[in-house]
């Protein structure tokens, strides 16, 4: 009797263990990352239980639990909003949809060191560059954002060269594909850190009350924006941090990772992180949250250790990657303009860029901007204010500001045939291969080819599904072979 009693409390214990999960077995089980699943928790995605199966709001430590049933009720029903997708947009060839491929393969090491809008995904380059380009190859991308093919090329042990307007995209491109001493990565952004936070509790108290802070000057600012967009101790703590900057090795890298902080310490709704509209100070009663009232963020600390480690974590991961003896540049240019030949030599030395091509050969594979879509400055703009950045509105092809009208269309076909012309004078078709990833909605990509005298040999088609927030609306996307 006593057995048997015994026996079924084991399998009732077996039972609930099976159908109760903690966060890592959660992951495991979704192919997904910790915080992807936290991120469901948090955003009330999936239910809290504790051990014994029972409902809770707040979890002690180490007794979080979520639901088998809901997690994998919730999987099926994201697949199924994919599926409704690729046959509205009447795709059959899945495979390009990338869409079973886990969220932190997708996010893999130094692809999210940083947020930005409008990047593709890195298993759509690795797909092609794996069957188009061989190893030692170039690969040029001349509107390369936040550096996703240089990544991914010197992953393949493909020399790859980056161009982009902006000062900031340049930036994060510049920091995924740099080589690190990690020892020393890890000591700067562990030391930066440690005086942040001593200094932070050295001059606020609990209530977060500026207390006798003596003024330094760089802990002043001039900036409206800045002002406005962040808690007064969130912004003397962002201060603070950058005045350090300067005095340690891995300068770029404490920039990304100071900037990947601050924006997500703006005083902003949560679900309007990747497109603001205001500043908020008061709670309010969250989108996201289910309407749970949420709080603005009045301190930097927590993110800013969080994302400390994350950082350490992608650039550890991508230096047991990356292909030895691979040349990745970005240059800050207007790829209209850029002599391609002569900025790789300067670095590279005389003659670098033209033996490759002649010698092993060169191609392009690259994402333009689209008309009136993405503005690439502005969804920056916390880094450019806090750093002092320069700002290349203006040279921005089919920049948001100009509307998606007749007249920036024309501006558009213009710029974007002038960038293809200025790099077809280097890598000639056929001899090199050419991708463009566009989704092409308004038809100019015809027009545009057709001036920069390129041919399209062959069109994919891939479909691309969920974006940031509630910028959700279903696409399809072109990708372009050329002659
Ligand atoms: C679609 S995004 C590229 C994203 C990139 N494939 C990635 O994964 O991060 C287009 C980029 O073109 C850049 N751009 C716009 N006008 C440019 C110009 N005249 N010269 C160079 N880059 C430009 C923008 O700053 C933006 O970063």
């Amino acid at each position: 009797m006593h057995s048997r009693i015994v026996a079924h409390k084991q399998s009732q214990t077996t039972s609930l263990a099976n159908e109760f999960l903690t966060i890592s077995e959660a992951a495991a089980f979704a192919g997904k990352t910790r915080s992807n699943i936290s991120y469901l928790i948090q955003y009330n995605r999936l239910n809290k239980y504790n051990p014994n199966g029972e409902r809770i709001e707040r979890a002690t430590s180490g007794e979080l639990r979520i639901s088998r049933t809901e997690l994998l009720d919730y999987l099926r029903k994201s697949q199924e909003r994919i599926n409704r997708r690729m046959k509205e947009l009447s795709i059959t060839n899945t495979e390009l949809s990338f869409a079973e491929v886990p969220e932190r393969i997708r996010t893999k090491h130094v692809h999210r060191l940083h947020p930005y809008l409008g990047k593709f995904i890195p298993q759509l380059v690795e797909y092609f560059l794996s069957r188009y380009f061989k190893a030692g190859q170039v690969v040029v991308d001349p509107f390369c954002g936040s550096g996703t093919t240089l990544v991914q090329a010197s992953e393949m042990g493909i020399n790859s060269v980056g161009m982009d307007i902006s000062e900031f995209n340049v930036l994060i491109s510049r920091v995924k594909i740099a080589s690190y001493d990690l020892k020393l990565a890890e000591k700067e952004i562990s030391e930066i850190t440690a005086r942040t936070v001593a200094f932070s509790e050295a001059n606020f108290d609990q209530e977060m009350e500026m207390l006798a802070l003596k003024e330094r000057s760089y802990l002043e600012n001039e900036s409206d924006y800045l002002n406005a967009w962040f808690a007064k101790r969130s912004l003397k703590e962002l201060l603070f941090f950058k005045s350090l900057i300067p005095e340690y090795k891995y300068q770029d890298l404490l920039k990304v990772l100071l900037s990947r902080t601050a924006r997500s310490c703006r005083l902003t709704y949560h679900y309007e992180l990747a497109n603001p509209s205001k500043p908020i100070r008061e709670p309010y009663p969250c989108y996201k949250h289910k309407g749970k009232i949420c709080r603005p963020v009045t301190s930097i600390l927590p993110r800013l250790k969080f994302y400390g480690r994350d950082t350490l974590r992608r650039i550890s991961e991508f230096s047991k990657l990356r292909a030895r003896d691979t040349t990745a540049l970005v240059f800050e240019a207007d790829s209209r303009i850029f002599d391609l030949e002569k900025g790789v030599d300067g670095v590279m030395g005389e003659g670098w860029f033209r033996r490759k091509i002649e010698e092993v050969g060169a191609g392009v594979f690259t994402s333009p901007p689209y008309v009136g879509q993405i503005d690439y400055h502005e969804q920056h703009r916390y880094a450019y204010e806090l750093f002092g950045l320069r700002r290349r509105d203006s040279f921005e092809i089919g920049r948001k500001s100009l509307g998606k009208g007749e007249k920036a269309r024309e501006e558009y076909i213009d710029g974007i045939s002038n960038v293809l012309i200025n790099v077809r004078k280097y890598l000639l078709p056929p001899k090199s291969v050419w991708f463009i990833v566009a989704n092409d909605n308004l038809s100019l990509y015809p027009k545009i080819f057709d001036r920069a005298g390129l041919v399209v040999r062959r069109v994919f088609h891939r479909p691309v599904e969920d974006r940031t927030e509630r910028d959700k609306g279903p696409y399809s996307e072109s990708i372009f072979l050329l002659d």
